[in-house]
């Protein structure tokens, strides 16, 4: 299980070292989940200095494909793996509508990121005009093909692939589990399909979208999602524990 808490731009360098301390005095608690926490790139290394000798790990919210060159505003796998970030988020729904991420640029970034040594968190997910349309199969379909075919059979154990379908994304509306696992399937179905069986079965499916302590146990109950991509709830450490320990 991996449950991941993407920040968003939220908590100041201060504030994350804060939040880490709080984080890493609960570690006994986290059960044998896979935890890991996306800051802003501003406080990456508060993160990672703090969170160092645990087994939480800390991911960047983007990354480049190159590993330098004249791309401002961007960061390459190699400037994060140094700082000791070990992944991160790529193709945010928000990277993709506010700041036009395209499924080719998604596609580029994951192969970056899986070829410089992190590993990554894919995300895809429909818009509400399209869940109304009928195109949440065909969405899906295509964003997950794009990323697919960069990715090479070495590195799926360090992927990762978050349905988040826009319209539960911080407004406290959730797909229903029994929606979310179904679309889970189909992802899982279209990885065995391209991929071979095994292979398909690595790669880990992640539930996001309004995810809380009360609802979480309902989305991990469902047989192919492995875990969650949290927001909001991912910002308060006691509510982050909450999340981590659902099975208790
Ligand atoms: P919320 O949990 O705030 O809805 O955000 C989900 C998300 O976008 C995680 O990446």
């Amino acid at each position: 299980v991996l449950i991941a808490g993407n920040w968003k731009m939220f908590k100041t360098p201060s504030e994350t070292a804060e939040f880490c301390a709080a984080l890493r005095d609960r570690e006994a608690e986290l059960e044998d989940t896979d935890v890991v926490v996306c800051p802003p790139y501003t406080s990456l290394h508060h993160a990672v200095s703090v969170l160092a000798g645990t087994s939480i790990a800390v991911f960047g919210q983007s990354v480049h494909w190159a590993s330098e060159g004249p791309y401002t505003g961007e960061v390459s796998a190699t400037m994060l793996g140094e700082l000791g970030v070990t992944g991160a988020i790529v193709a945010h729904s928000e990277r993709r509508q506010l700041f036009a991420e395209t499924d080719e640029t998604a596609a580029l970034r994951v192969e970056g990121a899986l070829d410089g040594g992190l590993s990554v968190i894919a995300c895809v997910g429909e818009t509400e005009s399209e869940r109304e349309a009928g195109e949440t199969d065909a969405v899906l379909r295509r964003q997950v093909e794009a990323l697919r075919v960069v990715v090479d059979e070495d590195h799926l154990d360090r992927l990762a692939l978050a349905y988040e379908p826009v319209w539960a994304i911080g407004t406290g509306r959730t797909a229903l589990p029994d929606d979310a696992g179904l679309i889970a399937g189909l992802i899982r179905e279209q990885l065995r399909e391209t991929l071979n069986t095994e292979m398909g079965e690595q790669v880990r499916i992640l539930y996001g979208g309004s995810v809380n302590p009360g609802n979480i146990k309902d989305f991990m109950a469902k047989t192919n999602i492995d875990g969650a991509l949290v927001g909001g709830a991912s910002l308060d450490p006691d509510q982050f524990a909450a999340i981590v320990r659902y099975r208790i």
